[in-house]
């Protein structure tokens, strides 16, 4: 099972293993984690599942097209390492920071 560790806007760090197969969006939901809203329920439709993959990115598909164009409207400053979380279903360890705010 992935490791996932999210950095919460604060600094908390919230360590959590996940299901293989299980997005890091309901990851961070299923454990109370702070800073991901997920209003579509991860179909990509609202880019309120915004995070920064800080470690790992390297061991991920890169975003497809769709992902990608939500992404140019994510409510934080859109950044190199910029991920939905719905779409992000890890089968390695991986650390992720949420950004500041959702909407
Ligand atoms: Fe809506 Fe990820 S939950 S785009």
């Amino acid at each position: 099972m992935p490791t996932i560790i999210y950095i919460e806007a604060c600094g908390r760090q919230v360590v959590v293993e996940i299901a293989e197969g299980q997005s890091v969006m309901h990851g961070a939901l299923d454990n109370n984690i702070e800073g991901i809203e997920a209003e579509c329920g991860g179909s990509r439709a609202c880019g309120t599942c915004h995070c920064y993959v800080e470690d790992g990115e390297d061991k991920l598909a890169p975003p497809s097209d769709h992902e990608a164009a939500m992404l140019v409207n994510v409510a934080a400053e859109r950044r190199d390492n910029s991920r939905l979380a719905c779409q992000i279903k890890p089968e390695t360890d991986l650390t992720v920071r949420l950004p500041e705010r959702q909407v």
